[in-house]
């Protein structure tokens, strides 16, 4: 049974990510570095697949870092961790009036409202600049916050040309602004460098004082769960190949480095692709609650692979 966590103060994730590490963080726990988080013999954080940050939350809840660097390939995702560092107070104006606009609306005209920030938010997509910081990211990461909570499921999802696509959610009451959650994740990432980007581009961040935690997209097994997503990109077998090639890399390095990826043998018993990529490393499954496809009778407790180049320094 997942292990409860103890409630820490600190910055918590602002989105509901596809494939976000929350509900599994009580089991990864008991397998962090953590004696040489606690005696600080590791000094840096690296996460190249961002998504929520559920782990960078966590760790930087629990531990200090002299310093910390994220990446992550969505580039909405990226602007908005880049406005909240920036324009924290002016992301909450444009987040009040969505709210406050929201709220004052009857359960129909409430979907309406969703529809209508989703097609502004797709239809000024051709025009954004997501090279460089300008006005108008601020209206746009409040658009993603409030589809985000707004949303059916709390997706990110979107189609071959970036527009997302997720249908309304029929929630009572969703959070769309906290306003003490954004204080705290601004003030963290006020020293987090933080990168849009391939996963490759964290390797000149890790030296051999650095903890990496990699969370790549899964692998998908079948076509039901290769569902577009993050991106409009997918990461291929081949991009599992390239990852094991820089955890390699960090490895010989010194880096301390975790893994996490779903378990092929939940739908395929004997696949051993990760098992060949990464022997020599040490390999956990993990029990994990989530769903491995779209038919309801599969969901349920599956494994999660979780891949370290230590050995058993739990917490
Ligand atoms: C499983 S999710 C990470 C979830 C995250 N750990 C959390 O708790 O929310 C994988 C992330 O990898 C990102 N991604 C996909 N391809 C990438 C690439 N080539 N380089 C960097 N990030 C990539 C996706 O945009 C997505 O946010």
């Amino acid at each position: 049974m997942a292990q409860r966590t103890k409630r820490i103060p600190g910055a918590r994730p602002f989105l509901k990510w596809a494939g976000g590490k929350s509900q599994l963080l009580g089991e990864f726990c008991k397998y962090l570095p953590a004696g040489n988080l606690k005696n600080k013999t590791i000094t840096r954080y690296v996460e190249p697949f961002l998504g929520g940050g559920a782990v960078f939350f966590y760790l930087s809840r629990r531990f200090s870092f002299e310093q910390c660097t994220v990446c992550d390939v969505n580039e909405e995702l990226i602007l908005t961790y880049r406005v909240i560092r920036k324009s924290l107070h002016h992301l909450i104006g444009e987040l009040e009036t969505l709210e406050s606009a929201y709220r004052a609306k009857n359960e129909r005209q409430k979907e309406l409202y969703y529809y209508e920030i989703r097609d502004a938010f797709n239809r000024v997509r051709p025009i954004i600049n997501f090279q460089y910081y300008n006005a108008r990211w601020i209206e746009r990461a409040a658009q993603i916050i409030f589809l985000n909570h707004t949303c059916y499921n709390g997706l990110f999802r979107v189609n071959r040309n970036g527009g997302f696509n997720v249908p309304f959610g029929r929630y009572r009451n969703p959070e769309i602004l906290s306003v003490d959650n954004l204080v705290e994740v601004a003030a963290l990432l006020e020293s987090t460098r933080i990168i849009r980007g391939d996963f490759t581009q964290c390797r000149k961040y890790v030296d051999d004082q650095t903890f990496v935690y990699f969370d790549p997209p899964y692998r998908p097994l079948n076509v039901t769960s290769s569902f577009t997503s993050y991106s409009r990109n997918g990461f291929s077998e081949n991009d599992q190949r390239r990852l094991a090639k820089l955890f390699k890399e960090l490895d010989r390095k010194g880096a301390t480095i975790m893994l996490s990826n779903s378990d092929p043998g939940n739908e395929k018993p004997g696949d051993s692709f990760f098992d060949d990529l990464y022997d020599g490393y040490t390999i956990r499954r993990v029990p994990a609650k989530r769903m491995i496809n779209c038919n309801g009778a599969r969901r349920g407790t599956v494994n999660e692979l979780l891949i370290t180049n230590y050995g058993t320094k739990g917490a």
